[in-house]
């Protein structure tokens, strides 16, 4: 019998320890999450994505009367940019959630389609994306939308 062990490095930050541009990248987030279209759950989710060519683009969850048919921020987000810049990776994508009045204390982590559909946009332009999933203060952050779905099922399982 082998067994494999999988690492999974998170960076934890304060917000104020961000350089520049990733703390924009959330403060995006944040204000794209005060757009969000949550009637029924009241959580609303932002996402502020960062194209190669530096454009910033903004998007949050968009929910349904029949729930399933609504979709969370990240796909939002990762849908449009891919459908209106087909050729320009994406660079890092950052999440927040805001409910109650206050964001959330604790970072907000990706749903498991969501990791699917970032790890996808990933391998389509060969390019990691950086992750920042940021709380009221702290931000944790990892290198590639792949560290969160570890042995994920891709192109190379078609092949
Ligand atoms: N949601 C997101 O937008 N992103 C996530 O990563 C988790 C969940 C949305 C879906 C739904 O509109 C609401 O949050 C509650 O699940």
């Amino acid at each position: 019998m082998e067994q494999k062990k999988i690492t999974l490095l998170i960076r934890g930050y304060h917000l104020s320890e961000l350089d520049e541009p990733d703390r924009n990248l959330v403060e995006k987030a944040r204000e794209a999450a005060g757009k969000a279209y949550a009637p029924y759950s009241e959580f609303r989710v932002g996402a502020a994505l960062l194209l190669d060519n530096g454009e910033i683009i903004q998007a949050n969850n968009q929910e349904n009367a029949a729930y399933p048919s609504g979709l969370c921020a990240e796909r939002v987000a990762v849908f449009y940019a891919n459908a209106n810049y087909p050729d320009i990776p994406v660079r890092a994508l950052a999440i927040t959630a805001f409910k109650k009045g206050d964001f959330m204390e604790e970072p907000v982590y990706p749903c498991g389609s969501c990791r699917q559909v970032l790890v996808e946009s990933e391998n389509r332009f060969q390019k990691p994306m950086r992750i920042l999933m940021a709380g009221k203060e702290r931000v944790d952050v990892v290198d590639s939308a792949s560290d969160l779905l570890p042995r994920n099922f891709n192109h190379k399982d078609l092949a």
